[in-house]
């Protein structure tokens, strides 16, 4: 399809991370981060208006042959009622795992259920927008294990796995993570 053939991507984020997992999660693309100093902020109510923000601050800002990408993840857990979701970079922001235990600290059972989420949004040169979804359901731990991935990934154990995120590895969060499955779904739209 005219326009959706992917060369160079810019990555509209701060968090390195990211741009490293979806570098391995969206082989033919090549992802650099945006060179930019300010980014909007993360002020949309849903995890698609900030995605779809990062990527039109990004459009305006790359060059015109390259794609955009803008990303926005969060984590979603049953005892602080779905929070922190949206505004989980805001939260916990230089401690992540310390944030949460400690919010977490007495909830047992059904209270410690959690999801990832992640939204993915791609704008062509031609401006035409892709969005992918992923979520990765699991439960928080009650103490940190593991040293890969990032941010919760300490205290995550998916669904069917008695390790952490951080204890499966990056190896694994490339085939499973909401990030990999937001990827897949967005990287079947394209050319
Ligand atoms: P944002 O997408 O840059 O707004 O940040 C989302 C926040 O959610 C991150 O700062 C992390 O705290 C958390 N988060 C999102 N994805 C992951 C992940 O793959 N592992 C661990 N934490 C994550």
């Amino acid at each position: 399809m005219d326009g959706l053939r992917v060369g160079t991507a810019r990555l509209a984020s701060r968090n390195p991370n990211k741009a490293r997992e979806l570098e391995r999660l969206l082989p033919g693309w090549s992802i650099e981060p945006l060179d930019a100093d300010d980014y909007p902020s993360e002020s949309g109510e849903t995890y698609y208006e900030n995605a779809r923000a990062k990527a039109s601050f990004g459009r305006a800002l790359a060059e015109p042959d390259a794609w955009v990408l803008g990303e926005d993840s969060g984590i979603e857990v049953a005892g602080l009622d779905g929070g922190p979701g949206v505004q989980s970079a805001r939260s916990g922001r230089d401690d992540p795992v310390g944030w949460l235990l400690e919010r977490l600290a007495g909830v047992e059972g059904d209270g410690r259920r959690a999801r990832y989420v992640s939204e993915l949004v791609a704008l062509t040169p031609t401006g035409v927008e892709l969005r992918g979804t992923g979520t990765l359901s699991g439960r928080i731990a009650e103490k940190p294990r593991g040293t890969e991935g990032f941010g919760y990934d300490p205290i995550f154990v998916p669904d069917g796995e008695s390790r952490t995120v951080a204890e499966l590895g990056n190896e694994w969060k490339a085939q499973h993570s909401h990030r990999a499955k937001a990827a897949q779904a967005l990287s079947s739209k394209a050319g």
